[in-house]
């Protein structure tokens, strides 16, 4: 029988510290309880809410009429192994970091980039998870979900997922239909590429490594996202709070002429992607309090709650941000996890 609690405090499912109810909320540990779950939904006149880790979302600090159910699906089984490859099935609700751990010392490469980010297995495709040059879009070879207006579980290829820039099929129309159970992910056994980031290549110059393995980059990564981004169970954070804006190239050449420290990213011809990190530091946010929240000194892309902070207040502060920079550099930010209100 699947467990309900009524009126569980939504704070402590959010790394950011802010919410107020979910109306009712369970733990989901396998395909059965997901039936169950649809039942008591229905019966209770309310939706469903599948929830990570929290550590990409900003609640309302509202009462949720919803059934929120925490994703605890686990597995980790080995569809296919060959001499380049390994395909592997994993349960939605696992760790993610404990998930890339795994890979790393199974000499395995493919998500050692992404090592260190929170979350669980099953949330990483919904914003497309990416950094250091991987996007978990690049392993992911299908996606096991429950579909809920059928009432059936199916298989969603790479390409049906659709995924962009922090985006997916997940975002989108798939959003109150897919419950994500398992993802299957296609691993190499190959040397490891150095991600071309400059942090990266700087960690490895000065700590003398030439060569580094899968696990020297894991290391790598991991000391540098240390550096740069707040442990969210010390420091009340949901990681990038704006994604890098996409803004015309000619745009970006001239910010770049004026700018000698900027580093932009070419899409195409005609779009490039600017840091929003960079804006808003030239801005001269980073670190300035809010009161309530801050713009987190070590890296000005990252929102921190100073304690108490509400939802109003978040919604407060980052129009200020957006405002702020729109007036100095005519780019409009775009905030980066999901809104729940
Ligand atoms: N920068 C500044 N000031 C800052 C922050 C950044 O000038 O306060 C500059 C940096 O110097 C650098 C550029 O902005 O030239 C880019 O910074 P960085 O490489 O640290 O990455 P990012 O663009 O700030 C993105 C992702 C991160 C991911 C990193 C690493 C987005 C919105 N964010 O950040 O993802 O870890 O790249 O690849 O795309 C997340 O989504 O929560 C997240 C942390």
């Amino acid at each position: 029988m699947l467990q309900v609690q009524e009126n569980v405090d939504i704070k402590d499912y959010c790394t950011l510290h802010i919410g107020g109810k979910f109306r009712y909320f369970a733990t989901i540990k396998n395909k059965e309880e997901i039936n169950e779950a649809i039942e008591i939904a229905q019966k209770n006149n309310t939706k469903l809410f599948m929830l990570g880790g929290g550590s990409n979302i900003v609640f309302t600090d509202k009462v949720l009429d919803v059934l929120a159910l925490k994703m605890e699906i686990s597995g980790f089984d080995i569809i296919e192994n060959t001499d380049e490859y390994v395909i592997v099935k994993v349960g939605a609700g696992e760790n993610w970091d404990t998930f890339v751990s795994r890979t790393v010392v199974s000499n395995l490469s493919g998500v050692e980039a992404l090592s260190s980010i929170p979350g669980t297995v099953g949330a990483t495709p919904v914003q497309n998870v990416g950094a250091y040059g991987q996007e978990v879009k690049d392993t992911i070879v299908s996606i096991e979900v429950f579909d809920i207006e059928n009432n059936n579980t199916l298989n969603l290829t790479n390409l049906e997922c659709k995924f962009a820039y922090r985006d997916s099929i997940f975002k989108n129309e798939g959003k109150n239909k897919y419950i994500i159970l398992t993802v299957t992910f296609k691993l190499l056994k190959k040397i490891p590429e150095i991600p071309h980031y400059i942090d990266v290549k700087k960690y490895f110059i000065q700590n003398n490594i030439n060569t580094p393995s899968l696990l020297e980059i894991r290391n790598a990564i991991i000391h540098i996202r240390g550096v740069k981004l707040p442990d969210p169970k010390v420091i009340f954070n949901v990681g990038s709070f704006f994604k890098n804006p996409i803004v015309d190239s000619s745009l970006a050449k001239k910010l770049k002429n004026n700018n000698t420290d900027l580093t932009v990213y070419p899409i195409d011809e005609e779009h490039t992607k600017v840091p929003a990190g960079w804006l808003i530091e030239k801005a001269g946010l980073k670190g300035k309090n809010f009161g309530p929240l801050s713009v987190y000194n070590k890296n000005a892309l990252v929102l921190v709650n100073n304690g108490n902070a509400t939802y109003e207040d978040v919604i407060s502060v980052r129009d200020q941000i957006i405002k702020i920079v729109k007036d100095k550099f005519g780019i409009t930010l775009e905030q980066e996890p999901e809104i729940i209100k």
